[in-house]
């Protein structure tokens, strides 16, 4: 990785993926894109460049012109969106996906791009669920994600696409909100801690969930795209978590430091049917086997770490 192209950079994870790239990497090394242009970091701090990743020709004439190496593709809707524009989900994380996928083989860029918890479905075993298993999503979001990573697989094997990916959990972060996730609750109960000391969660109790904190997240990227690629039997996607939790066990750990705080439930049954979907807690030893991936931040660690964020902003 010396030059590198994102797309979706002001999303949850884009945001705050091309500030670690950027401090990493150069700042002049990292061209940021997003359909939107808003006042952020992203767009001040280095190279960025408005993209609607289904427009194939803008994508490359950017990816070319920068000399990119490397393409993180991050740009998707997420599973409850999803859900809700299956067409829409189907052009934009396909096409945008193939967009990419061309755009790194035309250049030989190497490639990233994140899979999910979402690729199971309820034929899945639910727990220490392997990398290597049952694999019949029931949602839009999940549907695209199993195809992304067969066809990332099909770019590595047919074309030698050097490409590389993560079956990402819920993440959980401070900079920038996901936007409709089955996952977001995480994200939200500790705003609304912050708040108002009280949470009402879409997601019903003992609904359990991967999930992993931010600056793991970035880290297991930044490792997974240097790792030896001799030592990696698998590419395309790997599980990686660093938490199972519901609902309950996030306001546990939030009345750790806040021993008030409320939670009660008004489940949605949209997402509450999605989140029932996927596994309950999945098995990352593949990824640690291959590439040494680690988590930092447990439950508890997270929770301070998080709470302790959210004030200062
Ligand atoms: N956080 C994502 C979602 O809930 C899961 O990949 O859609």
């Amino acid at each position: 990785m010396k030059k590198i192209l994102l797309t979706g950079a002001l999303g949850q994870i884009g945001s705050e993926l091309t500030a670690k790239l950027r401090s990493v990497y150069g700042s002049d090394n990292v061209i940021a894109t997003d359909i939107r242009e808003t006042d952020s970091h992203v767009v001040h701090n280095g190279p960025f460049e408005k993209l609607d990743v289904t427009d194939a020709e803008k994508m490359f004439d950017i990816a070319k012109k920068n000399n990119v190496d490397t393409i993180i593709h991050l740009a998707a809707l997420l599973s409850a969106t999803a859900e809700k524009k299956p067409l829409l989900a189907w052009n934009l994380n396909m096409g945008g996906l193939v967009n990419a996928l061309e755009t790194a083989r035309e250049l030989d860029c190497q490639f990233f791009t994140p899979s999910s918890i979402g690729a199971f479905g309820p034929s899945t075993p639910k727990n220490s669920t392997p990398q290597d298993t049952i694999m019949r999503p029931t949602t839009m979001y999940g549907v695209n994600k199993v195809s992304g990573e067969l066809l990332s697989d099909y770019y590595f094997q047919k074309f030698g696409v050097d490409t590389r990916g993560l079956r990402f959990p819920g993440l959980i972060s401070y900079e920038t909100m996901p936007g409709g996730g089955t996952t977001d609750y995480a994200v939200e109960i500790y705003y609304e801690a912050i708040k108002n000391n009280a949470y009402t969660s879409y997601i019903g109790e003992g609904t359990h969930m991967d999930m992993m904190y931010m600056p793991d997240a970035l880290q297991a990227i930044i490792d997974l795209m240097e790792a030896d690629p001799s030592k990696l039997d698998h590419r395309n996607s790997f599980n990686v978590s660093a938490m199972s939790i519901a609902p309950e066990d996030a306001a546990a750990a939030i009345r750790v430091h806040q021993p008030d705080f409320k939670l009660d439930y008004d489940v949605d049954p949209v997402r509450q049917a999605i989140a029932e979907s996927w596994p309950d807690a999945i098995d990352s030893s593949a990824a640690k086997a291959e590439w040494g991936f680690k988590a930092n931040f447990d439950l508890a660690k997270m929770t301070a770490d998080m709470l302790d964020k959210l004030k200062t902003k």
